[in-house]
């Protein structure tokens, strides 16, 4: 199928040969306060613990506080990726969710504001399920691929909700990172190559009156599975690379058993599969630590696999090439890749990260069940929420239906009355 010839033209043509190494330079990361281990759930919900740690592969879940929502963690996210920047260079920040607060705002214009962007960055949302975040990754590159002075900021911020006693609740889960794009990456040159699949289906969705997902579980493995041995045989007819040509992968994970799925499907279809033998141990889990301890974060969940391939893998990543699968449900894939750049050991936060996940307090279940219902606005759009939240913003409520957010200027109250920690 082709389109009529364009009556106009476009400024001159594109100088394609001489495009900067564009990639990944910085990722901030920011969890809930407060996480539910797998213990917990599993004597509530009388289903064997070993389920949900070796059946999906899940340890705890981050539970956000009333006080906490994507735009508090997109925040808190934003500033680590940002801490030390020009952020005169911001070409824009670019929020990617399945979690909006707004149908026509978008987040990230709360994030700007909190963060004092300057007015020149411009600051949107992007949707495509959990894929956004590497739709919007791709189009940060391109615009830094031309414009190689500035940098973009894509922010993947979610919370992942399936209601209490079904299936999809052990793979619940929140958290943020944001993943700053330069010209001069200190962590991951990516290039511009991907290889995507994108059918219509129905395999995870939530209609706008629901907070809720509504899923087809085994389905949407199946769907997945799919979508991943489609976009890497399109990636491999792009470039030429085949399995040998990978040293790590990173896969999204909606629960990190899905990774070992994603990993033995890949050995087994994947272009190439006969000249490798499979080394898990190595090649997937160290990126599926941090995700073990967050639950599902959707948009998230892939550059958090990446962050803690690259903070937690104990070999030396310089000049390895990392393949990465993103799946959005609905459904798209992409499959693309980074070379791992000189130092990045310095440009990471690893030490930050692992404090951060380790000392989180852990709730009971009765805390956990009972913030699982987000307080509504009253009648006139008020609400006033308690300070609970250990993160440096926060979400103080709403004024006449406008969401109000705030630094958390005041000492954090982790264990108030509100918060039974066990
Ligand atoms: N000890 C060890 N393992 C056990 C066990 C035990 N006592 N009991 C069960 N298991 C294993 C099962 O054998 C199974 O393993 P395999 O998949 O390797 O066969 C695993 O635990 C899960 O158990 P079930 O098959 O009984 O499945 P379930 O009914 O509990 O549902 C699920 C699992 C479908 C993943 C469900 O949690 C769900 O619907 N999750 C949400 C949807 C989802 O995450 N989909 C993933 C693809 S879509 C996507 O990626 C987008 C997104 O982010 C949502």
């Amino acid at each position: 199928m082709s389109l009529p010839p364009s009556s106009f033209t476009v400024g001159s043509p594109l100088p394609v040969g001489s495009l900067p190494p564009v990639g990944i330079d910085r990722l901030g990361l920011a969890t809930p306060s407060y996480r539910l281990p797998m213990s917990v759930l599993s004597d509530a919900r009388q289903t064997p613990l070993r389920k949900y740690l070796v059946g999906l592969g899940q340890e705890q879940m981050g539970v956000l506080a009333p006080d906490e929502d994507i735009i508090t963690l997109a925040a808190n996210a934003a500033r680590e990726a940002l801490s030390g920047e020009n952020l005169d260079n911001l070409h824009s920040i670019v929020l990617a969710t399945e979690s909006g607060i707004d149908q026509s705002k978008a987040g990230s214009l709360f994030v700007h504001r909190l963060l004092g962007l300057p007015s020149t960055c411009m600051a949107y949302e992007l949707k495509q399920a959990c894929c956004s975040s590497t739709v919007a990754l791709q189009n940060a590159l391109q615009t830094v691929a031309l414009n190689p002075s500035k940098k973009v900021l894509v922010v993947a911020s979610d919370v992942a909700r399936y209601g209490f006693q079904t299936p999809g609740e052990p793979t619940q889960g929140a958290g943020a990172v944001a993943i700053l794009v330069s010209a001069h990456p200190r962590l991951l040159v990516t290039g511009l190559a991907s290889g995507q699949h994108t059918e219509e289906l129905s395999d995870f969705w939530r209609p706008n009156y629901m907070d809720t997902a509504v899923v087809d579980g085994k389905y949407s493995i199946r769907v997945y599975l799919r979508a991943l041995e489609e976009a890497f045989a399109r990636y491999h007819q792009t470039t030429g690379l085949a399995l040998r040509d990978f040293a790590r992968f990173c896969f999204h994970l909606p629960f990190t058993k899905m990774g070992d799925k994603a990993y033995h499907q890949l050995l087994r279809h994947g272009v190439g599969a006969e000249e490798v033998e499979a080394a898990p141990e190595t090649q997937l889990v160290p990126g599926q630590l941090y995700n073990r301890l967050t639950g599902n974060t959707y948009t998230a969940s892939l550059p958090l696999s990446l962050m803690s391939m690259l903070e937690n893998d104990p070999t030396d990543l310089t000049g390895s090439r990392l393949g990465l699968f993103s799946y959005g449900s609905g459904s798209m894939g992409i499959f693309f890749s980074g070379i791992v750049q000189d130092g990045y050991r310095d440009a990471l936060f690893a030490e930050t990260h692992r404090k951060q996940l380790k000392t989180r307090p852990a709730l009971d279940l009765a805390t956990y069940e009972r913030w699982f219902d987000r307080a509504k606005p009253n009648e006139n759009g008020d609400l006033t929420t308690e300070l609970i939240t250990t993160g440096s913003f926060r979400f103080a409520g709403m004024e006449g239906h406008r969401r109000v957010y705030e630094p958390t200027s005041k000492p954090a109250v982790t264990n108030s009355s509100a918060v039974a920690v066990i």
